[in-house]
């Protein structure tokens, strides 16, 4: 069965760059840039990596980020993140980013756009693997700053595959964002957006409502109000779920308690991603693996949680029938 899910052709959808970040990387990029570390070895990385909350896990995050100061650094971080998880049978992937993060410490919008831009492309020569790309916004700082980077983002506005929203949730609701997301649609830019991760189910309905979203990162919360289920299985707007992340953030206590079947069992649509692999423990295999622990569920299960995901890419129509095929021959 694991040999069977790693070559399943599978597709990530909610991943942070930054957040596949890993320890070791972390050192030489520091090392390269002469940015000082608060830690003296790898371990020591990995052993701070006990998270109470979705904040305390972003501290660690935006402090780790530091090291990334150049296009040739943002290249080498996607690059390092792509290898992995073409070994892993990913046949695509969607990285999102936070330039807000990079702009604050004096890095200009077009290292982050162009470094991954590189790797992008680089993957796909290398070993066939597509992409897309999604430029968020951190909820927890203004609405105007967020406007003023999608403004300033206009050299790249058709490398954009969407716009995101992320960060601390709780006390910043979608609403917030309303006219940034306008800005956006306004412009032909798809949008996706966290909600129901740590904050409540009415975020993911105001974030229907307000932003116009295609996608919802998280959702998990949605079981907390039945007619927000009945309007997801209606639409079939997807949650883009990582049980890893929300074990290892203490949204839930164990896989076990965790609510995806549940959600499933609602005939709402739903896909299995990592979110910030090298914190959480793991790339979008260790999700479906964590899931066949927990859940036992069949191949059944993961076709169509791998489907589910090929429907809802931002990708050419030709490739998600390619990618569709290949699935059912498995
Ligand atoms: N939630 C919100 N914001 C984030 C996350 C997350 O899991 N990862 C990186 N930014
Ligand atoms: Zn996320």
């Amino acid at each position: 069965m694991k040999t069977w899910l790693r070559e399943l052709p599978k597709v990530e959808l909610h991943l942070h760059i930054e957040g596949s970040l890993e320890p070791e990387l972390m050192f030489s990029l520091a090392a390269r840039n002469g940015v000082d570390l608060p830690y003296a070895s790898v371990d020591e990385v990995r052993a701070a990596y006990d998270f109470s909350d979705l904040q305390s896990f972003l501290a660690l995050y935006y402090q780790g980020m530091r090291v990334l100061r150049t296009e040739q650094d943002f290249h080498d971080l996607a690059m390092a993140y792509l290898g992995r998880a073409h070994e892993d049978g990913v046949v695509h992937v969607e990285l999102s980013f936070d330039p807000q993060a990079h702009l604050s410490r004096g890095v200009e919008l077009a290292v982050p756009f162009e470094g991954l831009r590189r790797a992008m492309r680089q993957a796909e020569r290398e070993w066939g693997m597509t992409t897309a790309l999604i430029m968020s916004f951190l909820r927890d700082r203004e609405a105007l700053e967020a406007m003023d980077v999608l403004e300033r983002a206009a050299p790249w506005y058709e490398v954009i595959d969407a716009v995101g929203l992320d960060s601390a949730e709780v006390g910043n609701p979608p609403a917030k964002f309303a006219a940034v997301f306008e800005r956006a649609r306004e412009l032909g830019i798809a949008r996706v957006a966290h909600a129901g991760e740590e904050g409540p189910a009415a975020y993911i309905s105001e974030a229907l409502d307000v932003l116009d979203i295609r996608r919802i990162d998280h959702g998990v919360a949605c079981l907390q109000d039945p007619q927000l289920v009945a309007r997801l299985r209606e639409t079939q707007i997807p949650l883009t779920v990582c049980p890893l992340s929300n074990m290892r953030l203490k949204v839930v206590d164990r896989m076990a308690d965790h609510p995806l079947p549940a959600i499933i069992d609602q005939g709402v649509k739903v896909t299995l991603n990592s979110d910030d692999p090298a914190y959480f423990g793991g790339g979008v295999l260790d999700n479906y693996l964590a899931c066949l622990d927990a859940f036992g569920w069949d191949r059944e299960m993961f076709k169509r949680l791998a489907g589910n995901a090929i429907d809802v890419a931002f990708m050419p129509e030709s490739r998600r029938s390619e990618l569709l095929e290949r699935l059912s021959r498995c």
